[in-house]
Protein backbone atom coordinates (compact mmCIF):
# COMPACT_ATOMS: atom_id res chain seq x y z
CA UNK A 1 0.00 0.00 0.00
CA UNK A 2 1.28 3.64 -0.05
CA UNK A 3 2.21 5.18 2.36
CA UNK A 4 -0.08 8.32 2.37
CA UNK A 5 -3.31 5.71 1.79
CA UNK A 6 -2.02 3.60 5.03
CA UNK A 7 -1.80 6.49 7.28
CA UNK A 8 -5.17 7.79 5.94
CA UNK A 9 -7.43 8.19 8.81
CA UNK A 10 -10.58 6.25 6.95
CA UNK A 11 -7.79 3.43 6.68
CA UNK A 12 -6.62 3.64 10.02
CA UNK A 13 -10.12 4.01 11.50
CA UNK A 14 -11.43 0.85 9.17
CA UNK A 15 -7.80 -1.01 11.01
CA UNK A 16 -8.88 -0.43 14.62
CA UNK A 17 -12.58 -1.67 13.68
CA UNK A 18 -11.05 -5.03 12.16
CA UNK A 19 -8.80 -5.00 15.88
CA UNK A 20 -11.76 -4.66 17.81
CA UNK A 21 -13.49 -7.63 16.00
CA UNK A 22 -10.74 -9.68 16.92
CA UNK A 23 -8.46 -9.96 13.75
CA UNK A 24 -4.92 -9.69 14.09
CA UNK A 25 -3.53 -7.14 11.64
CA UNK A 26 0.38 -7.86 10.49
CA UNK A 27 1.84 -4.41 10.08
CA UNK A 28 3.37 -3.28 6.75
CA UNK A 29 7.62 -2.51 6.55
CA UNK A 30 9.12 0.60 6.16
CA UNK A 31 11.12 1.54 2.67
CA UNK A 32 10.84 1.67 -0.94
CA UNK A 33 7.21 0.65 -2.50
CA UNK A 34 6.20 -0.48 -5.41
CA UNK A 35 4.52 2.88 -6.35
CA UNK A 36 7.55 4.81 -6.22
CA UNK A 37 7.11 6.45 -2.52
CA UNK A 38 9.06 5.86 0.37
CA UNK A 39 7.50 4.84 3.97
CA UNK A 40 5.43 2.59 5.81
CA UNK A 41 3.55 0.43 3.38
CA UNK A 42 5.66 -3.21 1.90
CA UNK A 43 4.78 -6.48 2.07
CA UNK A 44 6.97 -7.84 5.52
CA UNK A 45 9.51 -10.46 4.59
CA UNK A 46 7.87 -13.81 4.13
CA UNK A 47 10.12 -15.09 7.26
CA UNK A 48 8.69 -12.08 9.10
CA UNK A 49 5.12 -13.08 7.76
CA UNK A 50 5.56 -16.41 8.92
CA UNK A 51 6.80 -15.67 11.98
CA UNK A 52 3.69 -13.67 13.26
CA UNK A 53 1.26 -16.54 12.03
CA UNK A 54 2.75 -18.86 13.66
CA UNK A 55 2.66 -16.17 16.79
CA UNK A 56 -1.17 -15.76 16.00
CA UNK A 57 -1.41 -19.59 16.53
CA UNK A 58 0.90 -19.75 20.09
CA UNK A 59 -0.40 -19.91 23.32
CA UNK A 60 0.56 -16.04 24.64
CA UNK A 61 1.53 -17.67 27.99
CA UNK A 62 4.52 -15.21 28.71
CA UNK A 63 2.31 -11.89 27.49
CA UNK A 64 2.87 -10.16 31.04
CA UNK A 65 6.65 -11.37 30.92
CA UNK A 66 10.19 -9.47 30.01
CA UNK A 67 12.77 -12.10 29.12
CA UNK A 68 16.04 -11.00 29.11
CA UNK A 69 18.54 -13.60 27.02
CA UNK A 70 22.28 -13.23 26.68
CA UNK A 71 23.55 -15.03 23.75
CA UNK A 72 26.49 -15.73 21.42
CA UNK A 73 30.80 -15.51 21.64
CA UNK A 74 32.72 -13.14 23.41
CA UNK A 75 35.82 -11.94 22.38
CA UNK A 76 38.52 -10.39 24.08
CA UNK A 77 40.98 -8.63 22.13
CA UNK A 78 44.57 -9.02 22.38
CA UNK A 79 45.11 -6.08 19.32
CA UNK A 80 42.92 -5.01 16.77
CA UNK A 81 43.27 -8.44 14.29
CA UNK A 82 43.80 -11.48 17.33
CA UNK A 83 41.19 -12.24 19.78
CA UNK A 84 40.44 -15.08 22.30
CA UNK A 85 36.88 -16.40 21.97
CA UNK A 86 34.63 -19.90 21.36
CA UNK A 87 33.01 -21.49 19.16
CA UNK A 88 29.28 -20.43 19.85
CA UNK A 89 27.14 -19.40 16.89
CA UNK A 90 24.34 -17.88 19.31
CA UNK A 91 22.08 -20.49 18.13
CA UNK A 92 20.35 -21.28 21.48
CA UNK A 93 20.40 -17.95 22.58
CA UNK A 94 18.51 -16.83 19.36
CA UNK A 95 15.79 -19.51 19.53
CA UNK A 96 15.51 -19.12 23.11
CA UNK A 97 14.69 -15.01 22.05
CA UNK A 98 12.37 -15.99 19.41
CA UNK A 99 10.55 -18.61 21.34
CA UNK A 100 10.30 -15.80 23.84
CA UNK A 101 8.60 -13.52 21.48
CA UNK A 102 6.66 -16.29 20.13
CA UNK A 103 5.02 -16.79 23.32
CA UNK A 104 4.04 -13.25 24.11
CA UNK A 105 6.84 -11.85 26.04
CA UNK A 106 8.45 -8.56 25.52
CA UNK A 107 12.62 -10.15 24.79
CA UNK A 108 15.53 -8.14 25.30
CA UNK A 109 18.54 -10.44 23.56
CA UNK A 110 22.05 -9.66 24.02
CA UNK A 111 24.30 -10.99 22.03
CA UNK A 112 28.08 -11.28 21.57
CA UNK A 113 29.51 -12.57 18.42
CA UNK A 114 26.88 -14.74 16.12
CA UNK A 115 26.47 -14.57 12.27
CA UNK A 116 22.75 -15.11 12.59
CA UNK A 117 20.24 -12.34 11.65
CA UNK A 118 18.27 -10.53 14.72
CA UNK A 119 15.59 -12.42 15.64
CA UNK A 120 12.05 -10.66 14.82
CA UNK A 121 10.39 -8.59 17.28
CA UNK A 122 12.92 -8.36 19.56
CA UNK A 123 15.62 -6.12 20.81
CA UNK A 124 18.83 -6.69 20.33
CA UNK A 125 22.10 -4.84 22.33
CA UNK A 126 25.14 -6.07 19.72
CA UNK A 127 28.21 -6.29 22.41
CA UNK A 128 32.07 -7.32 21.68
CA UNK A 129 33.70 -9.03 25.09
CA UNK A 130 32.58 -9.82 28.38
CA UNK A 131 32.69 -6.81 30.24
CA UNK A 132 30.30 -5.14 27.80
CA UNK A 133 28.31 -8.16 28.21
CA UNK A 134 28.48 -7.87 32.10
CA UNK A 135 27.59 -4.22 31.83
CA UNK A 136 24.30 -4.55 29.61
CA UNK A 137 23.43 -7.46 31.22
CA UNK A 138 23.31 -4.90 34.67
CA UNK A 139 21.75 -2.17 32.73
CA UNK A 140 18.73 -3.95 31.40
CA UNK A 141 18.58 -6.61 34.51
CA UNK A 142 16.12 -4.48 36.26
CA UNK A 143 13.53 -4.33 33.50
CA UNK A 144 13.22 -7.99 33.24
CA UNK A 145 11.41 -10.98 35.26
CA UNK A 146 12.99 -14.17 33.96
CA UNK A 147 16.97 -13.89 32.76
CA UNK A 148 17.98 -16.93 30.67
CA UNK A 149 22.19 -16.71 29.79
CA UNK A 150 22.74 -18.84 27.41
CA UNK A 151 26.16 -16.94 26.13
CA UNK A 152 29.21 -18.69 26.11
CA UNK A 153 31.22 -15.88 28.38
CA UNK A 154 35.27 -16.04 28.10
CA UNK A 155 36.40 -16.67 31.05
CA UNK A 156 39.66 -15.27 30.73
CA UNK A 157 40.44 -11.75 29.02
CA UNK A 158 44.19 -10.56 27.93
CA UNK A 159 45.50 -8.12 30.53
CA UNK A 160 46.27 -5.59 28.26
CA UNK A 161 44.60 -5.22 24.51
CA UNK A 162 47.00 -3.26 22.86
CA UNK A 163 45.50 -0.59 19.98
CA UNK A 164 48.07 -1.60 17.56
CA UNK A 165 48.58 -4.88 15.63
CA UNK A 166 51.90 -6.35 17.44
CA UNK A 167 54.11 -6.90 15.26
CA UNK A 168 55.80 -10.69 15.15
CA UNK A 169 59.51 -10.24 16.27
CA UNK A 170 61.45 -12.68 18.33
CA UNK A 171 60.61 -16.67 18.69
CA UNK A 172 57.21 -16.24 20.41
CA UNK A 173 54.78 -14.13 22.82
CA UNK A 174 53.64 -14.53 25.96
CA UNK A 175 50.19 -13.38 26.71
CA UNK A 176 48.86 -12.71 30.73
CA UNK A 177 45.67 -13.33 30.95
CA UNK A 178 42.76 -11.93 34.16
CA UNK A 179 39.74 -13.49 35.07
CA UNK A 180 36.18 -11.89 33.79
CA UNK A 181 33.52 -11.29 35.75
CA UNK A 182 31.15 -14.07 36.49
CA UNK A 183 27.99 -12.33 34.59
CA UNK A 184 26.11 -14.73 35.95
CA UNK A 185 26.40 -14.84 39.19
CA UNK A 186 26.61 -11.27 39.82
CA UNK A 187 22.87 -11.63 38.89
CA UNK A 188 22.53 -14.35 40.94
CA UNK A 189 23.89 -12.18 44.03
CA UNK A 190 21.23 -9.43 43.25
CA UNK A 191 17.67 -11.25 42.39
CA UNK A 192 15.09 -11.40 44.53
CA UNK A 193 12.05 -12.54 42.88
CA UNK A 194 13.33 -12.95 39.46
CA UNK A 195 13.74 -16.21 37.53
CA UNK A 196 17.56 -16.74 36.27
CA UNK A 197 18.15 -19.57 33.88
CA UNK A 198 22.37 -20.38 33.15
CA UNK A 199 23.55 -22.70 31.08
CA UNK A 200 25.94 -25.37 31.56
CA UNK A 201 28.21 -26.14 28.64
CA UNK A 202 30.09 -29.95 30.51
CA UNK A 203 32.50 -32.54 29.46
CA UNK A 204 33.00 -34.64 32.48
CA UNK A 205 30.54 -35.29 35.33
CA UNK A 206 27.61 -33.27 34.39
CA UNK A 207 25.37 -33.26 36.46
CA UNK A 208 27.18 -32.97 39.62
CA UNK A 209 29.21 -30.10 37.74
CA UNK A 210 25.51 -28.47 36.69
CA UNK A 211 24.47 -28.85 40.31
CA UNK A 212 27.66 -27.04 41.75
CA UNK A 213 26.59 -24.27 39.09
CA UNK A 214 22.97 -23.98 40.27
CA UNK A 215 23.89 -23.70 43.83
CA UNK A 216 26.79 -21.04 43.50
CA UNK A 217 25.08 -18.95 41.09
CA UNK A 218 21.94 -18.74 42.60
CA UNK A 219 20.33 -20.17 39.66
CA UNK A 220 16.22 -21.57 39.57
CA UNK A 221 17.01 -23.29 37.00
CA UNK A 222 20.12 -24.81 34.78
CA UNK A 223 20.29 -26.07 31.35
CA UNK A 224 22.68 -29.11 31.72
CA UNK A 225 24.38 -30.28 28.19
CA UNK A 226 27.50 -32.55 27.93
CA UNK A 227 29.16 -30.18 25.09
CA UNK A 228 31.22 -33.47 23.78
CA UNK A 229 28.28 -35.55 22.67
CA UNK A 230 27.01 -35.65 18.46
CA UNK A 231 23.99 -33.72 19.02
CA UNK A 232 24.89 -31.62 21.85
CA UNK A 233 26.93 -28.08 22.11
CA UNK A 234 28.30 -25.27 19.82
CA UNK A 235 26.89 -24.94 16.62
CA UNK A 236 24.46 -27.78 16.14
CA UNK A 237 21.28 -27.46 15.20
CA UNK A 238 20.17 -29.88 18.32
CA UNK A 239 20.95 -30.53 21.14
CA UNK A 240 21.20 -33.30 24.34
CA UNK A 241 19.90 -31.41 28.02
CA UNK A 242 19.19 -32.16 31.05
CA UNK A 243 17.03 -29.61 33.18
CA UNK A 244 17.85 -29.36 36.59
CA UNK A 245 15.51 -27.06 39.02
CA UNK A 246 16.77 -25.10 42.33
CA UNK A 247 15.01 -28.36 44.48
CA UNK A 248 17.63 -30.57 42.41
CA UNK A 249 14.78 -32.22 40.31
CA UNK A 250 16.76 -33.47 37.43
CA UNK A 251 14.99 -34.16 33.99
CA UNK A 252 16.48 -35.82 30.84
CA UNK A 253 15.50 -34.68 27.26
CA UNK A 254 16.12 -36.62 23.90
CA UNK A 255 18.29 -34.78 21.17
CA UNK A 256 15.80 -32.18 19.49
CA UNK A 257 15.91 -28.86 17.97
CA UNK A 258 17.23 -25.90 19.73
CA UNK A 259 13.90 -24.24 18.85
CA UNK A 260 11.93 -27.48 20.37
CA UNK A 261 14.77 -26.57 23.54
CA UNK A 262 13.81 -23.13 24.20
CA UNK A 263 10.31 -24.12 23.89
CA UNK A 264 10.54 -26.46 26.88
CA UNK A 265 12.70 -24.36 29.04
CA UNK A 266 9.68 -21.79 28.63
CA UNK A 267 7.58 -25.04 29.98
CA UNK A 268 9.83 -25.32 33.01
CA UNK A 269 9.99 -22.00 34.23
CA UNK A 270 6.06 -22.14 33.74
CA UNK A 271 5.85 -25.08 35.51
CA UNK A 272 8.76 -23.50 38.48
CA UNK A 273 6.52 -20.47 38.78
CA UNK A 274 2.82 -22.26 38.88
N1 LIG B 1 28.81 -17.33 32.63
C1 LIG B 1 28.76 -15.96 32.85
N2 LIG B 1 29.92 -15.25 32.95
C2 LIG B 1 31.13 -15.85 32.83
C3 LIG B 1 31.20 -17.25 32.61
C4 LIG B 1 30.02 -17.95 32.51
O1 LIG B 1 27.65 -15.41 32.96
N3 LIG B 1 32.23 -15.11 32.93
C5 LIG B 1 27.55 -18.07 32.55
C6 LIG B 1 27.24 -18.70 31.19
O2 LIG B 1 26.48 -17.81 30.39
C7 LIG B 1 26.42 -19.92 31.58
C8 LIG B 1 26.95 -20.30 32.96
O3 LIG B 1 27.63 -19.15 33.45
O4 LIG B 1 25.04 -19.61 31.69
C9 LIG B 1 27.87 -21.47 32.99
O5 LIG B 1 28.92 -21.31 32.08
P1 LIG B 1 30.02 -22.44 31.90
O6 LIG B 1 30.99 -22.00 30.84
O7 LIG B 1 29.37 -23.77 31.77
O8 LIG B 1 30.73 -22.48 33.31
P2 LIG B 1 31.67 -21.54 34.12
O9 LIG B 1 30.85 -20.88 35.20
O10 LIG B 1 32.45 -20.65 33.22
O11 LIG B 1 32.62 -22.59 34.86
P3 LIG B 1 33.70 -23.62 34.21
O12 LIG B 1 34.26 -22.92 32.97
O13 LIG B 1 34.70 -23.77 35.29
O14 LIG B 1 32.95 -24.89 33.89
Amino acid sequence: MNVNMYSNSIVRENISILIKHGFNIIEPEEGDLACGWEGKGRLPEINNLLLQVEKVLTVQDFKQDNILITAGATREHIDPVRFISNPSTGKMGYAMAEASWLRGASATLISGHSELSEPYGVKTIKVENAYDMYMEAHNNFNENNIIIKCAAVSDFTPKTNSNNKIKRNGTGMNLKLEKTDDILQSLGNIKTNEILVGFAAETDNLIQNSIKKLKNKNLDLIVSNDINKEGAGFGTDTNIAYLIDKNENVEELPIMSKKELAHKILDKINELRS
